[in-house]
């Protein structure tokens, strides 16, 4: 009656790879990573190139289809996005149902989740049109509903998207106009948050989109999957740590303060947020961009002598000479400068982790997509190692 709960003698053999250090889950023709070089590409384009010359709708085809669009295709994309922007008003009474302080991700997380109520026209999985048109919904819908979350957050009404905008123009209009004032956007702006968008559109396999894949490997929807994302994403690990690193800067408060703070750090009090990577173990390639961008909109905003820009300068040249980063191979990664950015372009703290939701989206849609478009892929189902109590009998509630 001895059974063997511990030993793996009868259950095969399989790895032990907790975090999924050295696990590849998929095979993918989307992102490519070199921790150690650096280097990041989308489809084989380099990062750096898709942020100078190219525009986030653009990216976000690329992603889905593979391909840079031509002319007509980017036109007809844009068309098709923009024709998708509204959502459906009955949504609108879903925001009246959160406390009017709740987190806009843990409302991002009801309400995309909830847009799978809305478009069961679209839900036939194994249909490539209806994976297209869900991708398309989302694409569009996921920044409406990031501002509305933003509007009901600050008590203003909602604004319904405006089609002359472009996609990123779009959303700042919709988080800051008003119907009492206009908002013209301002084209510096517009093009930092384009270049936020895009560096923020895909990265492999993290841990989000590893729950988008493994939920959507179910079968599930590609609303309910993306929201799972969205709340793997929120934890300050991975799409919190902007926020967070922006509250680590307020926190130090001034120059003077680094080393400090840092030997807080090498004493391991604390770490240093907006830094370290699973995967670089060299200079996120997304954070020179997000550096220079950041630089360009302080110039822009004549706001230079910005003191979190000059106190996260220096806390990135004390831990890029100091032997701990160094041997740990820690390095800013891409939200070590963008909460920087995002509050100067006037984006309030706890939406930071919604934009870069709102960036991700086709990351996780396209990922999705091209896991379901394989008439191979299986459920996902992780194994474990028990380490539990070993077979015993049940105590009746008196003798415990
Ligand atoms: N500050 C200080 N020390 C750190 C940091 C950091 N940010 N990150 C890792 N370390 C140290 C660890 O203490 C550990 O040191 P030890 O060997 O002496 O114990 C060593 O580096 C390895 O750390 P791990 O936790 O094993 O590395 P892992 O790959 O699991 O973690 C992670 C990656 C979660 C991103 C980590 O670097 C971290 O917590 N960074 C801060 C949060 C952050 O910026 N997240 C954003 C990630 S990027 C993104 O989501 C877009």
């Amino acid at each position: 009656d001895v059974v063997d709960m511990r030993g793996l003698n009868k259950l095969g053999v399989f790895t032990y790879d907790p975090a999924f250090f050295a696990t590849a889950s998929c095979t993918s023709a989307i992102t490519f990573i070199d921790g150690d070089a650096g280097l990041l590409f989308y489809r084989g384009y380099p990062i750096e190139q898709l942020a100078e010359k190219s525009d986030f709708l653009e990216v976000c085809y690329l992603l889905l289809n593979g391909e840079l669009p031509n002319a007509a295709q980017k036109t007809e994309f844009r068309q098709i996005i923009t024709h998708h922007t509204m959502v459906h008003d009955q949504l609108a009474r879903f925001f009246n149902g959160f406390r009017r302080d709740a987190h806009p991700m843990a409302v991002m997380v009801g309400v995309v989740g909830a847009l799978s109520a809305f478009y069961h026209d679209s839900l036939d999985i194994s249909n490539p049109q209806h994976r297209e048109i869900s991708a398309h919904r989302l694409l569009a819908k996921v920044p409406t509903l990031a501002a509305m979350a933003y509007k009901y957050n600050v008590g203003e009404p909602f604004m319904y998207p405006k089609n002359k905008f472009s996609y990123v123009e779009n959303f700042l209009y919709m988080m800051f106009a008003t119907p009492a004032d206009d908002y013209v956007p301002n084209p510096l702006l517009v093009r930092a948050l384009e270049r936020i968008f895009i560096l923020h559109a895909d990265h492999e396999q993290n841990a989000s989109t590893s729950t988008v894949r493994l939920a959507g490997s179910s079968g599930a929807n590609p609303f309910a999957c993306v929201a799972s994302g969205i709340a793997a994403l929120w934890g300050p690990a991975h799409g919190g740590a902007n926020e967070a690193a922006l509250k680590m800067l307020e926190e130090i408060g001034d120059v003077s303060r680094v080393a400090e703070y840092v030997q807080g750090v090498k004493d391991k009090k604390y770490r240093l947020m907006g830094f370290g990577h699973r995967v670089y173990k060299n200079m996120d390639p997304r954070a020179n961009v997000m550096r220079e961008t950041c630089y360009e909109v302080l110039k822009e905003l004549k706001l230079e002598n910005n003191k979190l820009f000059e106190l996260a300068m220096e806390l990135e040249r004390t831990a890029l000479s100091d032997p701990y980063f160094i041997e740990r191979k820690l390095y800013p990664n891409v939200d070590f400068y963008s909460g920087i950015v995002l509050r100067a372009i006037g984006i309030p703290t706890n939406m930071f982790t919604v934009i870069f939701a709102l960036a991700r989206t086709i990351g996780w849609v396209s990922q999705w997509n091209e896991m379901i478009g394989d008439s191979e892929h299986k459920i996902g189902r992780p194994r474990q190692l028990y380490r539990g109590a070993l077979k015993r009998d049940f105590v009746p509630m008196e003798k415990r």
